[in-house]
């Protein structure tokens, strides 16, 4: 490709390279309930690099049939000039598409709302209704977007530079590398969950998953830069060092790139892998690649499907399971990383370590949280979650 591109020590949030989406693959089988796509991004080009760990930004936009509805509802012709992010003027159809978040409201434009007469809002303003504020704004499946309000009060009118000053400028997507230079020679993968969902009858897109889902084809670029996460989730740099990895759903994202790294480079570390989804038949992402690492000796994968039985198995419960063995390996030096749900699984996982800790080292919880605190200090404990 291009020869005359600029230096990679250029590109960054501020100033993307141009990247091509190469592949896009759902990796959900039969049977499965969820959306999770396998995407390759070139970095052809661009003399970008990246280390196992690291992140991609992605700068994505918005669902063009979204910025139309709005466009219609605010009764422009799309034609009408505002400043984009960068302060330079755009129309507004293009603005929406590119610029500004449109898929939630926020409280300035509530307060905006009120301020013209829609006195229904005023008493989501109120102090004593912050809860039930931040619902309407973005509870699930009760969040309102611009669209719904608008619809919901066509006495609305706003100029269009009136209207662009109270959105917030759209921000970029950060995600996990899934691959390793090693191994994927110029690309970047990504696992990405598609968010959609339905509220009050209309679909709602997430907008860097379904960009990446559906609006990036492989003849258009968008913005990518690298973002490195080398200080807090990086591997072992003793090949020797043996890891467990914790990573349900898409948290499997960065073991791709850490397993393949390993087995390319010809590591000597043992590599443990705890991947946890709901159903095996449908969901088991990278099935092939895995079970020929594991086939080869490379790799011990342990799974939990949450939704093949009745109750549900997390990987948390499998780390109990195997309680002695974790303790054996963390014992013999192994870091351990997690990487994926931050509110749920994350802290369910530190407190089944904290579990496997106390009862195969003989500890009292104290003596265990000490143990794990000394984990993380040698950053042997890492995590990547969102
Ligand atoms: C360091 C890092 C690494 C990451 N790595 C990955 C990764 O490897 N793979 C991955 O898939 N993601 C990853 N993420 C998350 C990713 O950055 C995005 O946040 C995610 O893809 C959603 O972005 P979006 O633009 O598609 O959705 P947005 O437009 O940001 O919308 C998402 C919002 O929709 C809300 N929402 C979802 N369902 C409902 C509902 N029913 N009702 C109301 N609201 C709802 C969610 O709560 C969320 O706030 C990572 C994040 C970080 C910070
Ligand atoms: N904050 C939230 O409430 C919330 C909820 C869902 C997803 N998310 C986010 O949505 C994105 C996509 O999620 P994903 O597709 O990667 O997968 P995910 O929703 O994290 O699910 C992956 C697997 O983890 C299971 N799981 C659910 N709760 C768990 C827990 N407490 N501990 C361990 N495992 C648990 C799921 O089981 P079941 O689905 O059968 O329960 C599923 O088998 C991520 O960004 C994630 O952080 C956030």
């Amino acid at each position: 490709m291009s020869t005359t591109a600029a230096p990679a020590a250029t590109y960054s949030m501020k100033n993307p390279f141009p990247a091509q989406h190469v592949a896009n693959v759902q990796l959900n089988g039969p049977g499965s309930k969820k959306e999770t796509r396998h995407h390759a991004i070139s970095l052809d080009g661009s003399g970008l690099s990246y280390m196992p760990g690291d992140a991609l930004g992605l700068v994505a936009s918005n669902c063009p049939a979204l910025a139309d509805g709005l466009v219609k509802a605010l009764g422009f012709t799309g034609d009408e000039t505002v400043p984009g992010k960068d302060g330079q003027p755009k129309p507004i159809a293009q603005a929406l598409i590119h610029d500004y978040v449109t898929n939630f409201a926020d409280k300035k434009f509530i307060e905006a709302c009120v301020a013209k007469g829609v006195s229904e809002l005023a008493p989501l303003l109120v102090p004593e209704a912050a809860d039930k504020l931040k619902t309407y704004l973005t509870g699930r499946g009760e969040a309102h977007d611009y669209l719904d309000i608008l619809t919901e009060f066509p006495q609305l009118k706003f100029a269009p530079d009136e209207f662009a000053k109270l959105l917030r400028r759209l921000p970029p997507r950060l995600y996990s590398i899934a691959s390793a230079l090693s191994a994927h020679p110029g690309e970047v993968h990504l696992t990405v969950a598609t968010v959609r969902y339905d509220i009050r009858g209309r679909t709602r897109k997430g907008v860097a998953s379904t960009f990446l889902a559906d609006r990036w084809s492989e003849d258009t670029t968008a913005g990518i830069y690298l973002q490195s996460q080398q200080k807090h989730f990086f591997l072992p740099p003793d090949p020797n060092t043996p890891i467990i990895m914790c990573g349900p759903g898409t948290g499997i994202a960065p073991f791709r790139g850490f397993v393949a790294d390993r087995i390319v480079t010809g590591a000597p570390g043992k590599n443990w892998l705890f991947f946890g989804e709901q159903k095996s038949s449908g969901d088991f992402f990278y099935r092939d690649e895995f079970e020929k690492f594991i086939a080869g000796g490379k790799l011990k994968m342990t799974c939990a499907w949450s939704q093949d039985q009745a109750e549900k198995v997390y990987v948390q419960h499998k780390i109990v399971e195997h309680g002695a063995e974790v303790w054996k390996w963390l014992e013999e030096g192994a870091d351990f990383f997690v990487c994926g749900d931050k509110t749920r699984m994350a802290a369910d996982v530190d407190k089944a370590l904290h579990e496997v800790v106390a009862k195969h080292g003989g500890k009292t919880p104290e003596q265990a949280a000490e143990y794990m605190e000394g984990l993380k200090k040698a950053k042997r404990y890492k995590r990547d979650v969102y």
